[in-house]
C-alpha cells in the first residue's frame, strides 16, 4: 500500500512534535525514521497507526484518505490494516506462542482456520514446533519474531516497527536486520521502521528519511544520504567525516588515500592516535590548516608521525553556508 503524509503538524502543547512533514512511501518499500531521541520518530509512528491524532495535515493510505484535520476524516486504527511491532516485545506473558500469534485474529474474529495460519506464520519467521512454548522459554531474537509474526498475521498492507532490535545484543541485532527486511519483502508488506542507530537504517532500507527536531533534514536511498547529504547535520549524523576549517566542506576517512594516483590534493600532518579495528586501523592525523581528520590504514602507524594524505577534489562535500 502506498502511504503519503501531506504537511503534517502535531503539537504537545508548547512542544511542536512534527513540523511540516511531507513523506511518500511506495508500495513493497523498507522506509527508515532515523534521527536522534526527541526528534518526533515515534509520534509520527503513532499517528500513521491512528494512536495519536496530528493538529494539521492528511493522511493517505492509496488513494483513500484516511487522516485529514480539515476534513474532519480519522480512519479508527482496527480498520487502517496496520500491523505494529515494539521495542519491548510486548508478548502476553500467560499466553503460548500459538495463544500470542492468534490473539489479533481472535480479537477481529476471524476465527476460521487459525490453526493454519498460525502455522504458516510460524514456518515463515523459522519457528515452526514452538507454538506450545511460553515467552520466557525463547530467546529475544525468538521473541522478537513471534512480536513480528503476532504484526502480520492478519494480513495488514503496513507494518511499522518502533526500534525493535534495540534490547538485543549486536551479533543478534544483525542478524535481525536481515531477517526483518527479508520477512517484510517476502510477504510483500510496506514497511516504515524507526531508528536511531544509521547502521541499522542504512543496511534495511529503500529509502531513509532523516529527522531532526520534528523536522524532516532529507529524504533519500542510503546511497544518496551517504554520499550527497543535503545538509551539514545530515553528513555528521550518518558516517564519519572531516571537516575542512572553512566549515563549509568536508571529506570521508574512505575517500582519503595514503598514495597520489593521478590528480590529487594532498595535505599532511602528524598522527595523534591509533584504534585498531580489526580490518583497519582507525588513525587521527592533525593537519595544520584543517584541524584533526580521521583516516582509515591498513597497518600500525606511531603517534608523532609524519603523514602525507591525498583526496580527489571531486570526493569534497560542498554546503552552501
Ligand atoms: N504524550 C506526550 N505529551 C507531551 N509531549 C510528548 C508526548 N509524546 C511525545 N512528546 C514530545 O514530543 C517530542 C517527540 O517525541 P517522540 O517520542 O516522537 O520522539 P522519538 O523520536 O521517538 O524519540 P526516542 O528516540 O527517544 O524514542 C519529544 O520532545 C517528546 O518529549
Ligand atoms: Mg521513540
Amino acid at each position: 500500500m502506498n502511504v503519503k503524509i501531506v504537511n503534517l503538524n502535531k503539537w504537545y502543547g508548547d512542544v511542536h512534535a512534527l513540523k511540516n512533514i511531507n513523506i511518500t512511501v511506495k508500495t513493497g518499500m523498507f522506509t527508515s525514521l532515523l534521527g536522534p531521541s526527541g526528534c518526533g520518530k515515534t509520534t509520527l509512528l503513532k499517528i500513521l497507526a491512528g494512536l495519536e491524532s496530528p493538529d494539521q495535515g492528511e493522511i493517505y493510505f492509496d488513494d483513500q484518505c484516511i487522516f485529514s484535520k480539515e476534513r474532519n476524516i480519522n480512519v479508527p486504527p482496527q480498520k487502517r490494516q496496520i500491523g505494529m511491532v515494539f521495542q519491548e516485545f510486548a508478548l502476553w506473558p500467560h499466553m503460548n506462542v500459538f495463544e500470542n500469534i492468534a490473539f489479533p485474529l481472535k480479537a477481529k474474529k476471524m476465527h476460521d482456520g487459525i490453526e493454519k495460519r498460525v502455522e504458516a506464520i510460524l514456518k515463515n519467521v523459522r519457528l515452526e514446533g514452538m507454538s506450545k512454548r511460553s515467552p520466557d522459554q525463547l530467546s529475544g531474537g525468538q521473541q522478537q519474531r513471534v512480536a513480528f509474526a503476532r504484526a502480520v498475521i492478519a494480513n495488514p498492507k503496513i507494518v511499522l516497527f518502533d526500534e525493535p532490535l534495540s534490547a538485543l545484543d549486536a551479533v543478534l541485532r544483525d542478524e535481525m536486520r536481515f531477517e526483518i527486511s527479508q520477512m517484510v519483502k517476502q510477504m510483500e508488506l510496506t514497511g516504515i521502521y524507526v531508528t536511531h542507530d544509521q547502521m541499522e537504517a542504512m543496511s534495511m532500507s529503500d529509502q531513509i528519511v532523516v529527522m531532526n527536531k520534528g523536522k524532516i533534514l532529507q529524504v533519500g536511498t542510503p546511497e544518496e544520504i551517504y554520499n550527497r547529504p543535503a545538509n551539514k547535520m545530515v553528513l555528521d549524523f550518518v558516517g564519519k567525516s572531516n571537516w575542512f576549517r572553512c566549515g563549509t566542506k568536508a571529506i570521508r576517512p574512505e575517500k582519503i588515500d595514503l598514495y597520489p594516483t593521478g590528480p590529487y590534493k594532498k595535505v599532511s600532518g602528524v598522527v595523534q592516535s591509533v584504534a585498531y579495528l580489526g580490518e583497519k586501523y582507525e588513525v587521527t592525523v592533525h593537519i595544520e590548516a584543517e584541524g584533526d581528520w580521521l583516516i582509515y590504514h591498513n597497518r600500525r602507524v606511531q603517534l608523532g608521525d609524519q603523514m602525507d594524505l591525498y583526496f580527489k577534489h571531486s570526493e569534497v562535500i560542498h554546503f552552501s553556508d
